[in-house]
């Protein structure tokens, strides 16, 4: 059965503007900031084109002294780094051992549909579909599952259901850059992600291996996700009782995502990086189900540090561009250099979440422990990115994210209409280029699969700092349409647009669209 809510934990979230949600209290002992060491991802890279990951349970130590039970990638969290290259085929290979479905999604990849990670392609352990036979996906047990059950995830005619192993094919057709993978299960993503199942894949060609960049032990990349923890280590996640369901209010819980007091980086509760004195390529990652940030970089005598963004979501930008401040939802990345040269050893540099209070406030900690030869000399071109024009006489497509009632219940659509994984809401002709508009009334990353696009416009100007080069992920604020172009070049097939605050994912905001 469900565990009981937790209503009790959760208490309205007043961060600052731009952060809504509520923020689920953690009732174990939390670590002092910045005691614990960064950990890095284990990295694998492809032998003979394959790679074999085992999803399974494990119980890892996030919270010093405390053992959390965790739906993991080869049994850590983050899953491990895939390093791939451009243009090489990759296997990857999923068994699943968990005990419930998943389905996994590479996020910026671009890949044919069958590998995509649809939502209802699942793959079930061994012994699964026999258990719950007539329970369609079934539900997550103690943690409570998403929001709409598993009421349409065999209403799909094309649904295509394997068990034990399976193989997903990513021609990585692509430039090099930061790219991730986690579960994509229908109603199921967010919990099933908050349990842990999220790593990075990482792709590099020879173009990027020509510039001089950070690299080797300078190139890290962060993963930055929110939990909350119970006194026994063991994960927050709001259940749904289903004695209250359909009674006003439950769903509010859910509304606005779940957010977490405890800031990870790669797994690790606000942990520390010890650092040399010189140039570090920083792959950001926002990894939360729900919370967004405002990064700054400050040392411990005050002195903001800036970064230099040289990539975005789907590869370099043209040039290096300076910022004092990264935000980023859910689901985005920035591909970042920060040069620490001159800081003496000893020095401390704290990242700081603007969007926080408090704890959340709080992120991570370089600290620099010794000089160090750095010939870097960061490139001032980078790669091609053309200018992002429209293309005269291309087709508009609005999509418009906002509530919806979804099977009588409070939760949100996409253009009116919950997700509906036997009913694309577009079809769009391959060798097509469209302009596509995201509207909203409040705060919605938007996440296209299959192919990257350029931003635009936002509101009347045009693109925000945020959105330079090739995106796959655009936070979209409210009454602010945003507007991009995006191309269409291959693979025929079912695929994605959605919300990546997850929980209003589950809770239907996600559209599939049919290229043809
Ligand atoms: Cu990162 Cu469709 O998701
Ligand atoms: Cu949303």
């Amino acid at each position: 059965g469900l565990a009981a809510p937790v209503a009790g934990s959760l208490v309205s979230c007043g961060d600052a503007p731009g952060q809504t949600g509520r923020i689920l209290r953690s009732a174990a002992r939390l670590p002092k900031a910045y005691t614990t060491p960064l950990p890095l991802p284990p990295v694998k890279r492809p032998a003979s084109g394959l790679i074999s990951i085992e999803q399974r349970s494990a119980s890892v130590e996030i919270l010093p002294g405390l053992r959390t039970e965790m739906m993991t990638y080869d049994g850590v969290f983050p899953g491990p780094t895939l390093e791939t290259r451009r243009g090489e085929t990759v296997t990857v290979r999923h068994t699943n051992s968990l005990t419930l479905p998943t389905a996994t999604h590479l996020h910026g990849g671009h890949t044919p549909a069958e590998s995509d990670g649809w939502p209802t392609d699942l793959l079930v352990p061994p012994g699964f579909e026999a258990r719950h036979a007539g329970h369609g996906a079934g539900h997550t047990g103690g943690h409570g599952g998403g929001h709409g059950g598993d009421h349409e995830t065999m209403d799909d005619p094309k649904a295509q259901v394997r068990t034990g192993k399976r193989d997903y094919r990513y021609p990585l057709d692509q430039p090099a850059t930061t790219l991730w993978y986690h579960d994509h299960r229908m109603d199921f993503t967010a919990p099933q992600v908050w349990r842990g199942l999220a790593g990075f894949h990482i792709v590099r060609d020879d173009e990027e291996d020509a510039l001089s960049l950070p690299r080797g032990e300078r190139e890290i990349p962060l993963m930055i996700a929110d939990r909350a923890f119970d006194e026994d280590g063991a994960l927050r996640y709001p259940a749904l009782d289903p004695e209250l369901l359909g009674q006003p209010g439950v769903e509010d819980r859910y509304m606005a995502g779940v957010l977490g007091d405890v800031i990870l980086v790669n797994g690790a509760p606000w942990p520390e990086a010890e650092i040399e004195a010189a140039q570090y390529r920083l792959r950001l990652l926002n990894a939360s189900n729900a919370r967004r940030y405002t990064l700054r970089l400050r040392t411990d005598s005050g002195t903001p540090v800036r970064f230099t963004q040289i990539g975005s979501d789907g590869g370099l930008l043209a040039a290096p561009v300076e910022h004092d401040e990264i935000t980023m939802a859910s689901g985005e990345r920035f591909d970042v250099v920060v040069d620490f040269r001159s800081l003496p050893p000893g020095t401390t540099v704290e990242m700081r979440n603007g969007l926080g209070t408090g704890r959340t406030a709080q992120v991570m900690r370089f600290r620099i422990t010794r000089r160090a030869t750095d010939d870097v000399r960061l490139p001032e071109r980078l790669a091609d990115v053309p200018e992002p024009e429209k293309p005269d006489g291309a087709v508009v497509r609005r999509w418009h994210f906002r509530k919806a009632s979804v099977h009588g219940r409070r939760g949100w659509g996409i253009n009116g209409k919950p997700f509906d994984p036997a009913v694309p809401q577009a079809q769009v002709p391959l060798g097509s280029t469209e302009i596509w508009e995201f509207f909203t009334d409040a705060h919605h990353p938007v996440h296209v699969h299959l192919s990257p696009f350029q931003v635009l416009r936002r509101g009347n100007h045009g693109p925000g700092p945020m959105d330079l080069g090739w995106k796959d992920t655009v936070d979209v604020r409210p009454y602010e349409a945003v507007r991009v172009r995006v191309r269409f070049e291959k693979y025929a097939g079912r695929f994605l647009i959605h919300c990546h605050n997850l929980e209003h994912e589950d809770m239907a905001m996600m559209a599939g669209f049919e290229t043809v």
